[in-house]
């Protein structure tokens, strides 16, 4: 049985709430949020409410441990009256792992699902409609316990919040090759969703963007040859027309988006390889031509095309087809479904149950 509380703020929120002029990607929050918490090994009752700051002790593990994790999904409603879901299981599965690793309680799918019902039935009005852009959503739980003991925390909050967005990069992206840092180690928490690991990230990237380029692409941490991820984003190859994408090691995310884009790219006959991908070998494939296009995907990218990867001494890689060609058949047909444009053969859509919906 389901047992959550509404706030009677939540429909002056709603109410209240102006669409903002320029979407972007996660900038303006949504007007309610949802919380639950966790004490003595027990769940206690969730509250859907108005957006506001929250509250947590300056000692509170989270802000000097990092004791955190959290995932982002996407709530469509393009040219529809109702808002749908896309493989949501998934994310609940991922975020479980992701606990795990973090010395954190799991959660029920059946709390983590009304956290993600509740803030999306509420906020339907205010889902942009047009083809590309969702409400945001970022489910996340970290650790509330007011103390500096070096020890996993015993008191923990899981939220949703969204945020009506576009996706991350609209169009091609270019990718600096990161030869010096490494992104997360062997047994380390790199394909656990935790902040750290986007923090970690952050150096690299600002120096990425400073060269003109939007992304870093991570290298494996021993030997600084295999391609892993992108932070944001995993990371493809088409060569010779197979798609071919880095074998899940431990230290890379495991995407939902990259799990869907293999299942579609094999059910129309294209073979997909998850192996080592090496970087040099990589940049011979481009300069020969052998390798045509570069992608990369995520829940909040969708998926980019690469047209370059570059080196910090200024050289640059141009791949044959910078915007894309098998990788835009993949993503109209991979939004299609998202977007319940297209048949869904695989049952990925998913529609909130009735019972989260505000009575009239
Ligand atoms: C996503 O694509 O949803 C991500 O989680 C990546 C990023 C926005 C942190």
């Amino acid at each position: 049985m389901t047992s959550y509380t509404i706030h009677e703020n939540v429909h002056e929120a709603l109410h209240n709430y102006e669409m903002p002029e320029k979407l972007g990607f996660g900038l303006s929050p949504g007007p309610v949020m949802y919380s639950v918490s966790y004490m003595d090994g027990m769940w206690g009752e969730g509250v859907l409410e108005a957006n506001r700051p929250i509250q947590i002790q300056p000692s509170a593990k989270v802000l000097h441990y990092g004791q955190e994790i959290f995932e982002g999904m996407k709530a469509y409603r393009v040219d529809q009256a109702r808002a749908n879901l896309f493989r949501p299981e998934r994310n609940w599965q991922r975020f479980n792992r992701s606990a795990k690793r973090m010395a954190m309680p799991e959660i029920p799918q059946q709390l983590f699902m009304e956290g993600v019902y509740l803030v999306t039935a509420y906020s339907e009005a205010i889902i942009p409609a047009a083809s590309g852009q969702s409400l945001y959503l970022r489910p996340f739980m970290f650790a509330t316990e007011p103390s500096l003991e070096v020890t996993g925390a015993n008191q923990f909050v899981y939220m949703v919040i969204a945020s009506p967005s576009e996706s991350i990069h609209a169009g091609t992206m270019k990718v600096l090759i990161e030869r010096n840092d490494t992104r997360a180690a062997i047994g380390g928490t790199g394909a656990a969703k935790t902040g750290g690991n986007y923090a970690a990230s952050f150096a690299s990237r600002q120096r990425a963007m400073a060269l003109g380029y939007h992304q870093s692409l991570w290298l494996d941490p021993v030997n600084k040859k295999n391609i892993e991820e992108l932070s944001v984003m995993n990371f493809f190859a088409v060569i010779k027309g197979e798609l071919y994408t880095p074998a899940l090691t431990g230290s890379l995310l495991e995407g939902v988006t990259r799990d869907s884009i293999i299942h579609l790219a094999q059910s129309m006959g294209v073979r997909v390889h998850q192996q080592p991908l090496n970087i040099d070998e990589l940049i011979r494939q481009i300069q020969s031509s052998d390798c045509s296009e570069l992608f990369c995907c995520g829940t909040g990218a969708i998926l980019a095309p690469i047209s370059a990867l570059g080196e910090y001494d200024g050289t640059e890689y141009q791949v044959k087809y910078p915007d894309g060609k098998l990788s835009l058949v993949i993503r109209e047909r991979m939004l299609g479904i998202q977007e319940c444009r297209l048949e869904d053969p695989d049952h990925w859509v998913e529609w909130i149950p009735e019972e989260y919906y505000p009575t009239a």
